[in-house]
């Protein structure tokens, strides 16, 4: 893992701002918070800077929320600087985050980095067309289905060098392609179907039909399709009105 540092001067906007729709957005999220907690709001906020500046933070992105918030710029930096969720420099239309923790390197991790490099370039670089950019991350939590990458919003697992080549391929020619695994099997269950409770009797209907079939390979291949992105379905918490306890009973 590299030092995450913010961009060069030379890449830095002047200024930010959120739109109003982003500004109206950004007081639902910190609204949730009891007075004196709204630097609660600080990754929620950041991450719809992230959106709106194209992907990444800038340095004026990360002011912008220190200001809304009442923090010390320093503070938010630190967040935006911890979390590999934040960009601190430009990234392509895809931004291809590959796992490089010891689970996806024991399934092949490096050769998923260097297919990057080669069709890539360096971390952190965006490719000439404004397409692809890469940069490798600790554990995204999909482990059981390593080695695996993350774009944009979906993830990308079981790969291997001939499946991710394909995902770069669609990827390059503007297109996402369908995301979660890339083998055959449904989630993280086992390839080709059950391998456990596979006894029929074990599924018999009280009523005494016939048990559901069991040992059929898993596979649905409407299971992963790209959504629309947790804080996108994002809406305030409704503010239902809360009982007031003090007043008299049974009236
Ligand atoms: S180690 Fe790669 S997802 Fe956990």
């Amino acid at each position: 893992m590299a030092t995450r540092r913010l961009a060069p001067p030379e890449v830095q906007p002047k200024e930010f701002a959120f739109t109003a729709e982003n500004l109206a957005w950004a007081k639902t999220q910190i609204a949730k918070y009891p007075d004196g907690r709204q630097a609660s709001a600080v990754i929620p906020l950041l991450w719809k800077a992230q959106e709106q500046a194209g992907g990444w933070l800038p340095q004026k992105a990360i002011e912008h929320v220190a200001g809304m918030l009442g923090m010390a710029d320093i503070r938010v930096l630190e967040v935006a600087t911890f979390y590999t969720m934040f960009n601190l420099e430009p990234v392509g239309k895809f931004n291809v985050q590959v796992c490089g923790t010891t689970p996806c390197v024991l399934r092949g991790a490096d050769e998923i980095k260097k297919i990057c490099k080669r069709r890539i370039g360096d971390e952190h670089h965006v490719s000439a067309d404004g397409k692809l950019s890469w940069v490798e991350v600790e554990c995204l939590g999909a482990c059981v289905n390593a080695p695996m990458v993350q774009v944009n919003y979906d993830f990308f697992e079981d790969l291997t060098p001939e499946n991710f080549e394909k995902v770069l391929d669609e990827l390059q020619a503007g297109r996402m392609p369908k995301p979660g695994t890339q083998i055959d099997r449904q989630f993280s269950a086992p390839v080709g179907g059950p391998t456990t409770l596979t006894d029929p009797s074990i599924y018999k209907k009280k009523n005494g039909q016939d048990a559901e079939p069991v040992g059929a390979a898993l596979t649905d291949d409407k299971a992963k399709r790209p959504g629309e992105a947790a804080n996108v379905r994002d809406a305030g918490t409704p503010q239902a009105p809360v009982a007031d306890k003090t007043a008299p009973r049974g009236r």
